[in-house]
């Protein structure tokens, strides 16, 4: 089937991959995350290196089992997972965002463990970097950069948006309304976008499935080789 009988279409190349919902300590006990299981980043990691590529893993927080067989950095923080990327990205070909960094985190964080105390208690929170719009930024003619989007209404018209904030080369969005869809499902029913406009909205199927379609895509897309 598929997989096995498919040219290495990626051979070579230097794949990042992001996955899971990264975590933002309030104390040393508690923490703010997201539903973010992992699955849809670590099918791409896999289909990739069944490609021929070279793959490397930035994982936080997720609930599905992570692949074995290639190297994997686990971070914890939108921060931690910001210098892991950055880090890295001088050596890279392509970079797939489908993490879900947290927005915002603690602005303090208690080293000892709070205490129970008034009725209410406010907690104040400050915006995390955008790794992606931080990669968009640093990005050279040679590297390829897809970002994710999950949205609940107006899925192209934020779709768009964050594709050309962020510099994306191709943004994978999803309505996580859709049953069968976005957070902790094996499957997905995805629009992909280029800075043009919607490129492909194939119906609902398995990650690995989405991960195959999203790589052949990329692997098209390329840029040619210097020289
Ligand atoms: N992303 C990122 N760093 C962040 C937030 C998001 O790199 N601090 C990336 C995600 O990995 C994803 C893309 O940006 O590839 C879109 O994430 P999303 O949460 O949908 O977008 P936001 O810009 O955070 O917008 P909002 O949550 O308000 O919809
Ligand atoms: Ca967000």
């Amino acid at each position: 089937r598929g997989h096995f009988s498919k040219e290495r279409l990626l051979e070579g190349k230097k794949v990042l991959v992001t996955a899971g919902g990264t975590v933002e300590r309030i104390d040393p006990v508690r923490y703010l995350t997201n539903d973010s299981s992992g699955k849809m980043g670590f099918a791409i990691a896999e289909e990739a290196r069944r490609m021929g590529a070279e793959v490397t893993l930035v994982v936080a927080k997720v609930t599905a089992p992570i692949p074995s067989g290639m190297p994997v950095v686990r971070v914890e923080s939108t921060m931690d997972m910001m210098n892991a990327v950055l880090a890295r990205l001088p050596e890279v070909d392509i970079v797939i965002k489908a993490a879900a960094p947290a927005d915002y985190r603690p602005a303090e964080r208690s080293e000892q463990k709070m205490k129970k105390k008034d009725e209410e208690l406010t907690l104040k929170l400050v915006k995390n970097p955008d790794i992606l719009q931080a990669v968009g930024e640093r990005k050279t003619e040679r590297q390829f950069v897809v970002g994710f989007a999950a949205e609940t209404q107006n899925l192209e018209a934020f779709a768009m948006d964050k594709l050309k904030r962020k510099n994306s080369d191709l943004l994978v969005a999803n309505d996580v309304t859709v049953e069968g869809a976005g957070f902790g499902t094996d499957t997905n029913a995805v629009r992909i976008y280029d800075r043009n406009g919607l490129v492909e909205a194939p119906p609902l199927m398995s990650k690995a499935q989405v991960a195959q379609r999203l790589l052949t895509m990329i692997a098209e897309r390329l840029p040619k080789k210097e020289g």
